[in-house]
């Protein structure tokens, strides 16, 4: 069996002003031990990027966006393009979370066109997909997270396995205190691994495949002990390192 290397990540979503994110920040990298095995990325709001980055340099602690707009430069008011997010100090960056979703129009096909534009600039995405409390409740969890990943994904064929991550977020865990089972989530995660093969061949074996949806130091264990669990997409835990370090140090 292909070994992967646990990947931790902290959304911070809309949190932290530049002189709080540079604290937590610091907080984490002096608090996640040298040797171990995750690897761990922060991901704040695009203002405190560079002061995050500036905070991270000299630790292997990565840095990550939230979101990004596909085209390169040009007269898209507000955006902020993947060369920028290199720019910045980003190594990953998350697309298609389902806030983006849910309140940012985000669709399976603008998705596909910011992977795309991630991958171009040699930033490598983490493809968020997930089903509605709606959804679960209707049998079609398998269906939605077939469709995001097909539409997501789109032609592109990532030819190595540390070149895109996907995390398996469902809707109704995300911020409401509800995780998945150890159980429910692997059924899942392991049906992402048979489409990844699908669609990407024997590279799927690689493909870090993280948990997100209320990851706290209790479940963390249990969810990071599955055999296609191979990591966690943190929200709420990830802005308070008294949370955040032990979910770390539950990856190994
Ligand atoms: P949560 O968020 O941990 O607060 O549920 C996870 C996410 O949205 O990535």
């Amino acid at each position: 069996m292909t070994e992967r290397q646990p990947f931790i990540a902290g959304n911070w979503k809309m949190h932290k002003t530049l002189a709080e994110g540079k604290t937590l920040a610091r907080n984490i990298r002096d608090g996640a031990a040298p040797g171990r095995r995750a690897e761990v990325a922060l991901a704040p709001p695009y203002t405190a990027l560079a002061a995050v980055a500036q905070e991270l340099a000299g630790s292997d602690i990565r840095l990550a966006a939230q979101d990004t707009f596909w085209e390169k430069q040009g007269a898209y008011t507000g955006a902020i393009s993947p060369a920028m997010l290199a720019d910045a100090g980003c190594h990953y960056v998350i697309v298609g979370h389902s806030e983006r979703r849910q309140h940012f129009g985000d669709t399976d096909a603008t998705v596909n066109r910011k992977l795309t534009a991630v991958i171009a600039a040699g930033l490598i995405p983490i493809l968020c997909i997930g089903e509605t409390q709606a959804e679960r409740a209707a049998d079609q969890t398998l269906q939605v997270v077939r469709r995001q990943l097909e539409g997501g994904l789109g032609t592109l064929k990532p030819t190595t396995g540390t070149g895109l991550v996907v995390a398996y977020e469902p809707v109704w865990a995300i911020g409401t205190g509800l995780t998945a089972t150890p159980e429910q989530a692997q059924t899942v995660h392991h049906f992402i691994r048979s489409l990844l093969r699908e669609f990407l061949g024997p590279v799927a074996e690689a493909i870090r495949i993280q948990y997100g949806g209320s990851v706290t130091p209790d479940n963390a264990v249990t969810l990071l002990a599955q055999p296609d669990i191979d990591g966690a997409l943190v929200g709420g835990a990830s802005l308070k390192p008294e949370l955040f370090l032990p979910i770390i140090k539950a990856a190994g």
